[in-house]
């Protein structure tokens, strides 16, 4: 595995690379690597790409400072992973290589309706940090195909829809499925500053979803989701959001509709972490 730490060396090896005909697969991280990101690195070199991972904790996509400070940097672990997984590239950049001319003065997108709803409603400035850092980092790469993993719906929406802003008809988007745990947790790299008990507590959130999912041609999701709000903020969870959306356009719905093709989306915290999970039905 090669690593870059600079823009201007990446950029020089993969026109080279380029030149001989490779297409790449870029997997974007902020780091704390589990076996959700390992996936999508494995996806991408099963469809024959060049692999290249990114780590960067992108400051400007935290609207909570604490979450920030305290997200977890685990650099060396990464990195043996990465080399377990056979990953081609790491791009490693300080902040003043993705944002030579400042924060302020590099571009942002706006993604309207998506950046007014469930994520982009609770954590404020979130996606325009997620568009300024994806927007740069398909700048500097170019990749042919982009491997995102669903955990993070959302965003995926939202990165779909910055490939249109940015004009990028080429780039293929991959939404790759949710690595879980055994008892069902989505794998997060938020997930290891649970405390114990409040880890065993987390799989309620995908019980939840599975709930949600079953229950779509037997009941009202009105009600199922009062059960969920119920179920979890009587386990000590402070829940923001039991959500349900169109799966292509976002759209909110307060119903289960037969025949569209649904997501479901919740967002709790527990103690000071902030856990968010969904399945399509
Ligand atoms: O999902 C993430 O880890 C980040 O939001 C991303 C896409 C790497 C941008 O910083």
């Amino acid at each position: 595995m090669v690593v870059f730490k600079t823009t201007s060396d990446l950029a020089f090896y993969l026109k080279n690379k380029k030149a001989e005909g490779i297409k790449i697969g870029f997997v974007p991280t902020m780091g704390a690597l589990h076996s959700g990101h390992i996936s999508l690195v494995n996806r991408a070199k099963a469809d024959g790409l060049f692999s290249i991972c990114s780590i960067f904790l992108n400051p400007t996509q935290f609207n909570d400072k604490k979450d920030f400070e305290k997200y977890p940097v685990t650099t060396n672990e990464d990195i043996a992973l990465l080399l377990e997984a056979d990953c081609d590239v790491l791009f490693l950049p300080q902040v003043s290589e993705i944002y030579p001319d400042g924060t302020e003065n590099t571009k942002t997108y706006d993604f309207g309706y998506l950046d007014t709803i469930l994520e982009g409603a609770n954590r404020p400035g979130h996606f325009k940090g997620v568009g300024q850092v994806v927007g740069r980092l398909l700048e500097i790469v170019q990749p042919d195909t982009l491997y995102l993993g669903q955990k993070d719906y959302q965003q995926c929406m939202v990165i779909s829809k910055l490939k249109q802003v940015m004009g990028l008809d080429e780039l293929n988007i991959a939404i790759c499925a949710t690595m879980r745990e055994a008892d069902g947790l989505a794998m997060s790299s938020r997930n290891r500053r649970l405390t114990e008990p409040n880890r065993t507590l987390a799989a309620i959130i995908y019980q939840c979803l599975v709930s949600i999912q079953a229950k779509r041609d037997v009941a009202s999701f009105a009600v199922v989701k009062k059960e969920c709000f119920d179920l979890m903020n009587r386990k000590g969870f402070e829940t923001e959001y039991v959500a349900l959306a169109d799966a292509s356009t976002m759209d909110l719905l307060d119903e289960y509709e037969p025949g569209r093709q649904m997501v479901a989306l919740i967002a709790a915290k527990l103690g000071e972490i902030r856990l968010i999970d969904n399945i399509l039905l």
